[in-house]
Parts: C-alpha cells; structure tokens; sequence
C-alpha cells in the first residue's frame, strides 16, 4: 500500500546565506525523501524561505532595497545552492505569500474562535528615533552584571549573565543609537496556558517525538509535571513597523514571524496542488481529511527549533481543527573538526564557495550520511577524515567494482551480460529490507556500514577472481564475462542502495548501465541474460586534501573589525534571530541548574584595588582551594568589613582576565532598581566548600 507522505526541512531565513550547517538538515530530509519515492510511495516535499521579522525589514532598509526585492534575491540564492547540492525539493516557496497568508489568517481565526487569542498590554523598550519597539538583540548597554559594554540586550558575552534588556545600564537602541524609552502596547496571545493546551501538549508532544527518547525529555521537561503549569502564552504578535502579515482584525499589529512560519509548509504544499492535480492538500492539512487518508506529515529540524515543532505548531493546528504532525525529527548540530563553525577559522562555510571550488556535492552528503543517525547527537565534519573516507569508500570501494570490470565487458563481449546468481549476488538482494530498514528510521550510518560492507564483499570477488588476469588467459572468456557480469550486477544493486545519497551519480550509473530509473523493488532482481551496457565513463573522482585547504581559505574572514555595514550587520542580525526568536524558553532544567557548581566561601582577604572604580580583590577560601575574585561591590561595603564573612561563589564560572588580574569566580548578591548591593550570606554553620543545591 503506498504511504501519503508530506515532509518537510525547516524554513531557512531569508536573510543568511546556506552554509554546511544547514546542508546537515537539507541534505537529511533529502534523503529520506528520495527513499520514501523510491519505494514507491506518495511523498511531497516541500520548503521555503522564512521571510518574515525585523532582521529582513531592517536588512533590505540598509541596502536600500524593499524587503520584497531583498527575499526574492535570496530566493534566488538559496535555491540555487539547494539545487547545487540535490536537495530536490518539489516545492520551494516563500513565506511571503498570498498561500501562506490564507492558513496564517486561518489558523487564527480558528484559535480566537476557540478562545485561545488573548489581548494584553505589555511594557517593552521603543526607539524614539526610529520609531519601533526593539527586539531585545537590538538593544545594546552595560551589563547589569560585570558592567561590560556593548553588550546585547539579552545576555552578556563577558561574564555570561542573562537578563532582561531593561535592566541593561545606559542602553542604547542599535538601530539608531537614541536611548531606548519604555512604552506600553496591545500584544496578541496564544493562551498556551490554558488548561486544554497543556493536557493536549502533555499527550501530544509524547507521541509526535516518541521516534527520539532525547527530545521526549526535553519536552517533559519544558512541559514540567503533571498538574505543573509551566508553559507560558506565547506573544504573537509585533506592532508596526514590520515585515510580515497583518492581523486581520487588528491593524497596525503583526503575525510574529514563527508564528507564520511552520504556516509556510502548508502554504507551500497550496502552492505546489496549484499545479499538481494529483495532490489533495486537505488531505494532509485538514484533521478529519488527513485521517481519513491516512496521510502522514513529518518534519525534519534541529534541536534548537525543537520547541516551536513540537509545542507550538502543533498547539496551533489541533486547537484550529487541523491535523497535527505525525512526527518531529530533530537532528544535532553541525560541528568541523570537534568545534564550532567559525568565520576566522574559515570552516564557517558556505554552500556556494563549497560548489564554487569545484568540490563534489556529492562527496558532502555521503560523508553526512555515514554520519547521520536518528539521535540530535552532534555531527562533526572531521575534514581529513572526509577526505579518507570519500576516497576509499565512494572512490575506492563502490566505483572501484565497475571501473575495473566494464572495460573488459564492453571490450570483449558487446557489452553483454550473463545472468547467473550466486549466494554473493543473493546475499546483496537480501540486504535491501535491513538497509530500508535503517533509512526508514534515518540510521543513515547504519545503512551506510551495510552498503560498504557489501561493497568490500563485491571488491574481494573481484580481486580473487582477478579478470585481469583471466583477460590474459587463454580459453577463460567465459568466467571472464561471467565474473565481470556479477561484479557488474553487485555494483548495480549498491546503486540502488546509494541513490538515496547519491542521486548524480545513480543516475550517471543508470546511464552507463542502461537501465531505467531504479527502484528500491529493483533490487529483487538481477540484470537479464544478454543485457547490454554502455561504455564505462569515469564516475568519481578523489578530493585532496589541498582542495578543502583551498575552501578553508576561501572562507576565512579576518580577525580585522569590519566596516559596521557589512557582515557584522548581518552576523548582528542573524545572532538577533536566533536569541529573539528563538529564545522563548523561560526555564531551565534541574539539570541545567546543576550544572552552577555553587559554593560556601569564606571571604580571607579583601583589598580596595588601584585604579578601580567599582571593584574590591576578594581571596576565598572554598574549604580545599583559594581563589581571587574581582567582585563590583565596592560602593556597598568596606573591604575590612567583610573579612572573615562567608558567603556564596559560583564556583566554575570560567576564569576571567579583567585589567586588574584573574578573576577566578563570583559571589552572589542582590540588587534592585534602587542603591544598594546586597552581599548573600549562608546560615550559621555552613563550612567554606560546601555546595550549595
Ligand atoms: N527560520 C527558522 C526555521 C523556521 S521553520 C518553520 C530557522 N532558520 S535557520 O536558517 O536558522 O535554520 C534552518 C535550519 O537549519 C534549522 O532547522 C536549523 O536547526 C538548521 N541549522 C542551522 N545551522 C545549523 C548547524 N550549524 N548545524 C545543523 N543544523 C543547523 O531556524
Ligand atoms: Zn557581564
């Protein structure tokens, strides 16, 4: 029975170029998607760009173009590289769409039928100048914390503090430059609060992620326990201006661009039905339709987006009478080299210098695949072991079969086969359900493992059966032609095993061999008796290591500070996206709390510290170890006063290099709008070193 798929891959901003990272993601669902087809199932997938928010409006505003001319040229970017990379989406729409628009209106207008839509007036920080509320990345000032400037308006780079933007000192808007004013407006709310979301989230949630016992943790833990209320409405809308989609009934007011945005794999789907009679978009939007057809809906994302997958879209679609997804898969990040990608070490790499220095796209997703598994586990790009293992598997193991055995078939025998089978040839039939197997449940490495240990089976036939050497003897033609003929027949089944990964070359292998396009049913079979190939091209070629050397350098950036309106405007505005819109996570996790190694102190020695204006040169005793704190108290207390007091030490914060020395920790105190620093003593009897829990 075919299956009714959709699927999707998260919708990339509109403002960012596709680099290896997001290929992780791309190149995954691409995968699945080919597999899914190949068995002969219905499966559309589809994707856009994410065009919506602030970054894009103040992006385009720079660059002195509308928004709407700026996404249309990233359009036209990333669905170049996509293209570049096999990603064969058989949609790529855009957010910004009259389709998009009709399920965004929709969906709402269900939700606030449903009495889920909830007006509230909310303070936020507003630039006067430029005359628009500010997200809190585009808000800069001191931190409350260490007091280091030039710090967002989130969180502070120097000593890690998280905070609110109004309680930044001296903040400015980065827009403008005025100081910030606080303003009140109307805010729409998705009243997640409510007792329906929370007991549907609770089921859920539990079954669109139970493919991945990670994330059902994480869910449970951002849900909080059963009677536990922990999830707070969610704020969907912006005030003007903006670049988005009005509010039906609410001028002036925006959609929040995640709210639209997972609303674009349906728009998408609208689109694509547009010209596609076969598909009935009902079918795999509409609650009652969707069961009916038994479709199945399935996205692919990273872990960081996890939250809006698989708490607020489906809230939104079950409580406006949609159908919600069957299945979330979220996938970790991606790393080079054990580290995160970045600009100056040049691995922060794109997918156009990646295509531009001539390296095989194909090489990238072979090497994803061997990677990937079903887990949200990182996955590193290890580049000289990239290098090794393109070469000896792809080079080395699968083109090796046909490259050493076609000449001979073509040359002596017309290019044709004979079809014999043999336990070898039957073992390789055999694996195609193991290897369904583990792509189904996107254990792409596992598949890859069995396919290149088939692949090492198929080289040892020929290595023992050496048609060279039987090209040499006299009267052997006819184990000639029969060992090149299952070499010959291993090496298509292996394609068929690839093609998922490796649609270029599948098809250049179809080509040489002269068949149709595979199927996975295909591989039940073997070639006819008599069958004729064609002429043996070259499939595959090795990298070196000098050519990733060569992109490495062609993506490093230097150290320099760049001009202000150039990429540092774009990596502004990028960090913007990913901390406005996606931090939305107000708790943390008891794992998370644990992970602040907090202590007793004893202060041994405090000392007033030259030159400086707020701090004081704390030694602790932490029991079995002395540290050297800078703390900022100095207009609260007199440094002989607070010898011999114990206190509190957040004990592993990272060693920080200040002007004045080391600071190895700090110490706990409160504070409020008014004077006055409040240092936090333990009870009597608690001894130096004792956690704090
Ligand atoms: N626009 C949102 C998604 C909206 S979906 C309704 C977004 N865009 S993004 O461009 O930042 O990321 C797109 C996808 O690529 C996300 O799933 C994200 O997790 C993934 N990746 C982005 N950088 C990545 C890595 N470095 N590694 C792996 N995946 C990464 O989020
Ligand atoms: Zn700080």
């Amino acid at each position: 029975m075919p299956r009714k798929i959709l699927v999707t891959s998260a919708l990339p901003y509109a403002n960012g170029a596709i680099h290896l990272g997001h290929l992780v993601e791309y190149i995954q669902t691409d995968i699945w998607a080919r597999f899914q087809k190949m068995r002969g199932h219905e499966c559309w997938y589809v994707c856009a760009d994410d065009t919506h928010g602030t970054p894009v409006m103040l992006r385009a505003e720079k660059e002195g173009i509308a928004p709407e001319q700026l996404i249309a040229r990233v359009h036209q970017e990333h669905t170049r590289d996509f293209a570049g990379f096999h990603v064969a989406f058989d949609n790529y729409h855009t957010t910004h769409s009259e389709e998009t628009r009709f399920f965004a209106n929709d969906i709402y207008g269900k939700l606030k039928a449903a009495g889920l839509i909830e007006v509230r007036s909310i303070e936020q920080f507003y630039d006067p100048v430029k005359e628009m509320f500010l997200p809190d990345r585009f808000i800069k000032g001191e931190c409350p914390q260490c007091g280091a400037a030039d710090q967002y308006g989130d969180s502070c780079e120097a000593c890690g503090a998280a905070y609110a933007p109004t309680d930044l000192k001296n903040p400015v808007s980065a827009v403008s430059g005025a100081v910030p004013v606080r303003k009140s407006s109307d805010h729409y709310f998705f009243r997640l609060s409510d007792p329906r979301c929370q007991e549907f989230l609770r089921r859920a949630t539990r079954e669109i992620c139970k493919a991945q016992p990670e994330a059902v943790n994480k869910l449970q833990e951002w849900l909080g326990e059963e009677g536990e209320n922990r999830l707070s409405d969610w704020d969907i809308s912006r005030d003007a201006p903006y670049f988005g989609f009005e509010i039906p009934d609410a001028p002036g007011k925006y959609f929040y661009v995640w709210l639209d945005a997972p609303i674009g794999y349906f728009g998408s789907l609208k689109n694509l039905a547009a010209r596609t009679p076969a598909i009935d978009v009902a079918a795999f939007t509409d609650k009652a339709a969707a069961a009916k057809a038994g479709s199945e809906l399935y996205h692919f994302v990273g872990k960081d987006i996890l939250y809006f997958h698989a708490l607020f879209w489906p809230a939104e679609l079950e409580f406006a009478g949609y159908r919600v997804p069957t299945a979330v898969f979220a996938h970790g990040f991606l790393t080079v080299d054990g580290q995160k990608m970045s600009k100056s070490r040049g691995t922060f790499i794109t997918a156009e210098s990646y295509l531009k220095q001539g390296l095989d796209p194909e090489w990238l997703r072979y090497y994803y695949a061997a990677k990937l598994n079903a887990t949200m586990e990182d996955i590193d790009l290890s580049l000289d072991d990239f290098v090794a293992r393109v070469n000896s598997d792809l080079v080395g193991k699968y083109v090796n079969i046909a490259s050493r055995c076609a000449g001979f078939i073509g040359k002596r025998f017309g290019g044709r086969l004979v079809a014999d089978d043999s336990p070898l040839l039957a073992e390789a039939r055999a694996a195609a359900g193991t290897i369904a197997d583990h792509y189904e449940a996107r254990e792409y490495g596992k598949a890859v493992r069995e396919i290149m240990a088939l692949a090492d089976r198929a080289n040892q036939f020929v290595n023992e059966h050496a048609p060279w050497e039987l090209a040499k003897q006299a009267g052997a033609e006819g184990r000639l032609q029969r060992v090149c003929s299952q070499a010959l027949q291993l090496f298509r089944l292996l394609t068929i095993y690839l093609k998922p990964v490796l649609p270029k070359l599948a098809a250049e292998a179809e080509a040489f061999l002269r068949l149709a396009p595979l199927a996975w049913a295909d591989a039940a079979s073997l070639l006819p008796d008599g069958h004729e190939i064609g002429e043996y091209r070259h499939l595959a070629s090795r990298v070196e290591r000098k050519q990733i050397d060569a992109l490495l350098e062609a993506n490093r950036e230097s150290l320099a500070p760049a001009a202000p309106d150039s990429h540092s405007q774009q990596r502004h505005a990028e960090r913007q996206q990913h901390a406005e819109e996606k931090a939305v996570v107000t708790h943390i996790s008891i794992d998370e709390f644990a992970r602040v190694d907090l202590r007793v102190a004893r202060i041994a020695a405090a000392e007033h510290v030259e030159g400086a204006e707020k701090l004081i040169k704390l030694t602790l005793d932490l029991g079995a170890e002395t540290r050297t704190v800078f703390a900022g108290i100095k207009s609260a207390y007199d440094p002989a006063a607070l010898v011999g007091r114990l206190t509190v030490v957040v004990a592993n914060l990272a060693p920080r290099k200040m002007k004045f020395g080391v600071s190895e920790g700090m110490i706990l105190a409160a504070s409020g709008d008014g004077p006055g620093i409040f240092l936090l003593s333990p009870d009597s009897g608690a001894q130096p070193g004792m956690k704090v829990k």
